[in-house]
């Protein structure tokens, strides 16, 4: 593509027009070529975040990015199914589910990103364990998929390029938030990384990307509308991320909660909900009935914890590495100075605080005493604070004390 028909697709996307999939084709290959700079680029992704895609046009966008890169199959005949959320804090789902689905008989590919602004990264999160390796090659990633039954494995360079190129741009010129664009570049990448079908789960709050029920609603039906058209099966659901999902934040120890949790202890109610609701809508893509009750019984008989341990042996890590794992010994003690009802819980704030603490020490963090809704005396702990180096207070600013309880909150707001 030249300069004069990208100026021209910048201006017809401008003025509202919906693009043809060859020209979404010969844009894409144009900017992964260097035929079409970033000065244009970022001009149609504007033009997009203003005037929006038309659902043809996000699938032909999705098109042209997964043909940017490799892509990864399985065995024929081998069924997998792989989960992406959209981001936030305490968000322990993949650390959890992933195992207790491969328990259940369903095989699970995850491809998962690092941590990025507030929101932390599940491969951070594993790599806390000792000699766990999350950078595997992708034919061993397939291997062991159909081996243990599971894998969790940093997302290759390799798959769309054109996703990465872009989503730097729009991140630097302020042309993130497009339905369309988001779901083409969520949607590429599970393409790209081969699975039969997917859940999305698509956080929405105040520490989510999507603000609004509305906005999360809309992105989560593109979602699973564009998987459908590339011959996946693929549900969505809108989850609350207004606060933490668990109780833990940091790297290190969330896989502490998720692991306690995998061993059948009940934790935090919220975040074993979160769980089991993601896990459940991946084994029912997974063609298996009941599927809650089957998720709660692969908590509670232990296998899921077995599945879980066999994932982090055969990716370099062992038992005793994955058992030896607890929160840094210092921990400081962050005391109500008024007693109230928690209304609010700045998710955002912690979620830096811990990334900050965590980057150097794995076993530092945050872990909370209280959630939204609780009653608390003064002197009550808000939370515990492992490690050295975080400022108390800030972690105390995240905390809104009121004296009426605020409106309860569903956990998730939709399901597709
Ligand atoms: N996550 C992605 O992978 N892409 C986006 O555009 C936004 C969030």
């Amino acid at each position: 593509m030249d300069d004069v028909s990208m100026r021209r697709a910048i201006e017809r996307k401008r003025d509202g027009e919906a693009l043809e999939p060859s020209v979404w084709d010969d844009v894409i290959a144009a900017y992964c070529s260097g035929d079409v700079d970033d000065a244009q680029m970022a001009a149609l992704a504007m033009a997009c975040v203003w005037r929006g895609l038309e659902p043809a046009e996000s699938v032909a966008l999705t098109r042209a990015m997964v043909a940017s890169g490799a892509t990864l199959r399985y065995p024929e005949g081998m069924f997998v199914v792989d989960k992406h959320s959209s981001g936030g804090v305490s968000d322990i789902v993949s650390l959890v589910a992933v195992p207790l689905v491969a328990a259940c008989g369903v095989r699970v590919a995850k491809l998962s990103g690092r941590a990025l602004g507030h929101t932390g990264g599940t491969i951070d999160k594993l790599e806390a364990i000792e000699g766990f390796n999350a950078t595997l090659p992708m034919d061993v990633f397939v291997h062991q998929v159909e081996r243990v039954g599971c894998a969790i494995a940093a997302q290759s360079d390799a798959f769309v390029p054109a996703d990465k190129r872009l989503y730097h741009l729009r991140d630097r010129t302020a042309t993130v938030p497009s339905i369309g664009l988001i779901a083409a570049s969520i949607v590429s990448k599970k393409i790209a990384g081969g699975a039969n079908a997917f859940v999305f789960d698509v956080k929405c709050g105040s520490a989510a990307f999507m603000r609004d029920v509305r906005q999360a609603e809309a992105l989560a039906r593109m979602l699973v509308d564009i998987s459908e058209q590339f011959g996946r099966k693929a549900h969505a659901i809108v989850s609350d991320m207004n606060e933490p999902l668990g109780r833990c934040i940091g790297t290190g120890i969330e896989v502490t909660e998720a692991r306690e949790m995998l061993r059948g202890d009940a934790g935090d109610e919220r975040a074993r909900s979160g769980c089991v609701q993601i896990a459940a809508a991946m084994l029912e893509l997974g063609g298996v009935g009941d599927a809650r009750a089957r998720a709660m019984r692969a908590l509670e008989d232990g296998s899921a914890y077995t599945k879980f341990v066999e994932m982090v042996e055969a990716q370099g890590g062992s038992r005793e590495a994955l058992e030896a794992l607890a929160p840094d010994e210092r921990v400081t003690k962050l005391r109500a100075s008024t007693e109230g009802v928690v209304v609010a819980i700045d998710a955002v704030r912690l979620g830096h605080v811990a990334r900050e603490l965590s980057a150097h020490n794995r076993r530092a963090g945050i872990r909370l005493g209280a959630r939204i809704g609780d009653r608390i005396a003064r002197g009550d702990v808000l939370a515990d604070i492992y490690g050295a180096g975080a400022d108390p207070g800030s972690i105390a600013a995240a905390f809104t004390i009121g004296a009426v309880s605020p409106a309860a909150r569903p956990l998730v707001y939709a399901t597709i």
